[in-house]
């Protein structure tokens, strides 16, 4: 376990203790603790297995439903049987303290599942689905274990109970373009609070790559936390080499201090 620095915890607290409203952007790193992984880890990454091109994108839900639906079933079975960590508990309680927004690439809805509530789906969630061909929502199944073991296995998706079309996740695939209502306010949020914290994303995909200039260009101090240098680092007002489970409990305890909540 990586010893943190608690000056650096404290320094990052008293930041977050002058805010009033925080924005907290997260990537799939937030979830790793979960065990489930990221997208561009060098062994475990989703890219650095499969073919992006392959899975997700339209066109290839057009080539091949069988193989698409099937590994997000598989994604969703892992995702199933995750547990939040101590960093989403971490978020989720700091909203009892502030004012927390948590802008999140993440599929996974571990946010929700530690507690947080004012949570904006970038890049949409495995648990809406919606037809292909209608758009519209459909009821979302939990996927039976045995599917976290093969990414491979190929099933139909279900038929809209509108059209007849097929089922596809409820997320933004590659060439997509964000839900814009989430986008919006995500845009919004990152314009109108007084801190930011960017939590386990590479930060190489836009637009969400970009939500940290918006507060930067108003002067809004960004934190970012990830154990490893990122596309943002040198760009952040800090960057705090630590994982999200370590990091955010750590900041949690010393805002409580701060603020005098013990
Ligand atoms: P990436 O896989 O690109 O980046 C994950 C980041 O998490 C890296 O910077 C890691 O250093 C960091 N990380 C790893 N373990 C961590 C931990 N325990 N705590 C904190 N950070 C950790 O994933 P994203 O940035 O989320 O898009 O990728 C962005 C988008 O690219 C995804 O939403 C997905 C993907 O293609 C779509 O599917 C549309």
């Amino acid at each position: 376990m990586t010893e943190i620095p608690a000056s650096e915890a404290a320094e990052i607290s008293r930041t977050l203790a002058a805010a009033r409203r925080i924005v907290v952007v997260t990537g799939s790193g937030m979830s790793a603790e979960s065990g489930i992984p990221t997208f561009r880890g060098p062994r475990n990454g989703l890219w650095a297995r499969f073919e992006p091109e392959q899975l997700a994108t339209a066109e290839a839900f057009t080539r091949d439903r069988k193989l698409v639906w099937g590994w997000y079933r598989w994604r969703t079975a892992l995702v199933e049987q995750a547990e939040p960590n101590a960093g989403h508990f971490a978020l989720a309680e700091l909203a009892e303290l502030k004012s927390i927004t948590v802008v999140t690439q993440n599929v996974d809805n571990l946010h929700e599942r530690a507690g947080s509530s004012d949570v904006i789906h970038v890049h949409g969630s495995l648990f809406a689905p919606r037809c292909f061909d209608c758009g519209r929502g459909a009821a979302h199944e939990p996927a039976p274990p045995a599917l976290a073991a093969n990414p491979e296995r190929r099933i139909a998706p279900p038929a809209c109970t509108h059209c007849g079309g097929p089922i596809r996740p409820g997320v933004v695939w590659f060439g997509e373009s964000l839900p814009e209502r989430a986008w919006r306010r995500a845009v919004e949020a990152s314009q109108d609070c007084d801190a930011m914290l960017v939590v386990g994303t590479s930060a190489l995909v836009h637009p969400v790559a970009g939500l940290p200039m918006f507060a930067k260009g108003r002067g809004t101090p960004v934190i970012e936390i990830n154990p490893e240098e990122t596309a943002l680092s040198g760009a952040v007002d800090t960057s705090w080499r630590t994982t999200a489970a370590q990091g955010l409990p750590a900041l949690l305890s010393e805002l409580k201090v701060i603020i005098g909540d013990d």
